[in-house]
């Protein structure tokens, strides 16, 4: 069997074209403008690269979007200082500070200063126990697990997972908790495992939903998959390419895709699976935050 190979980049396409045309809407009947800052410290590249993707995507849905860059030697109080104005300031609904932050900057520290009710990232322990609790009408969810939750659904067809064995590798605070979170909300009955797992490979192969997110290139091998189950592969790690020649490079995910997708009965590739998914979960949550200033209701994905 081969499987349906999940196309993230098409679901992302219509999430950004769902919120846009929601924007517009909201827009005309509310004038409240969905309004997004990213704050970014230091020069990292790929943050950068991560940072001007984002900004070009809210300008495209119609927000108002700001871009603060912050030099790397930025001490903790001055960062602090900018996420208060951007929590006392009316026009902004969704604020993201990029991490990782430079190692002198508490990172705990500046999530939780974020306002829980513009905290996009879902990261606030507001935020983190409403979801734990299932209040998810006025929570931020975290953009990946969002988006890998929008992918599982398309492929299954089904808003609900009863009877379904779910198994998330990966136990991170970011993806692994969260995405556990919302499996359960959807009725699925979910193990959460990780490096300290016993029988890793066999806990894998009962699981019907497979999420990946451990950030080890191709650790997930064929024989760990149930046959016909979906696999969300949440990791994108780039290694060695040289059959493209010397000294290339590609990116690969957490699941050895090509023999997997021989089991499987859908799998997200890497790239174009949960990846493009992130930002527009961004998009989507902003809009929410949004909806909720202008007290309308927000749309769903
Ligand atoms: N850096 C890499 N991914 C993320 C993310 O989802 N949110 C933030 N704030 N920083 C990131």
């Amino acid at each position: 069997m081969s499987a349906q190979i999940i196309d993230g980049k098409a679901v992302a396409a219509e999430v950004v074209e769902t919120v846009t045309a929601e924007t517009a809407k909201l827009i005309k009947e509310t004038g409240v403008v969905p309004g997004i800052a990213v704050v970014i410290v230091g020069e990292d590249p790929a943050s950068q690269v991560y940072v001007r993707s984002k900004g070009k995507r809210a300008t495209e849905c119609g927000f108002h979007s700001v871009t603060h860059t912050m030099p790397e030697d930025t001490s903790e109080e001055d960062l602090l200082a900018m996420v208060q104005s951007l929590n006392d300031d009316p026009v902004i609904d969704g604020i993201l500070v990029q991490l990782p932050l430079p190692k002198h900057i508490d990172e705990g520290k500046v999530i939780q200063t974020i306002a829980p009710e513009k905290d996009v990232d879902g990261f606030h322990f507001i935020n983190v126990g409403k979801l734990g609790t299932g209040e998810t009408d006025t929570a931020f969810v975290p953009c990946t697990p969002a988006g890998s939750m929008v992918l599982l659904k398309k492929a299954l067809g089904t808003e609900d997972l009863s009877g379904l064995n779910a198994v998330v590798v990966g136990r991170s605070n970011i993806v692994g908790k969260p995405m556990a979170n919302l499996l359960l909300s959807a009725n699925a009955t979910v193990t959460i495992a990780h490096s300290r797992t016993k029988d890793l490979p066999q806990k894998c192969a009962e699981a019907d939903i497979l999420v990946a997110a451990v950030g080890r290139a191709e650790m997930v091998k064929a024989d760990w998959v149930k046959p016909g189950a979906a696999v969300i592969d949440v990791g994108i790690n780039r290694v060695d390419a040289p059959e493209k020649g010397e000294g290339k490079s590609k990116l690969v995910g957490d699941v050895a895709y090509d023999e997997s997708a021989e089991i499987a009965g859908s799998i997200t590739p890497v790239p174009g699976g949960v990846g493009p998914m992130t930002i527009a979960m961004l998009m989507a949550n902003t809009l929410t935050g949004a909806c909720r200033r202008a007290g309308v209701d927000a749309p769903t994905y």
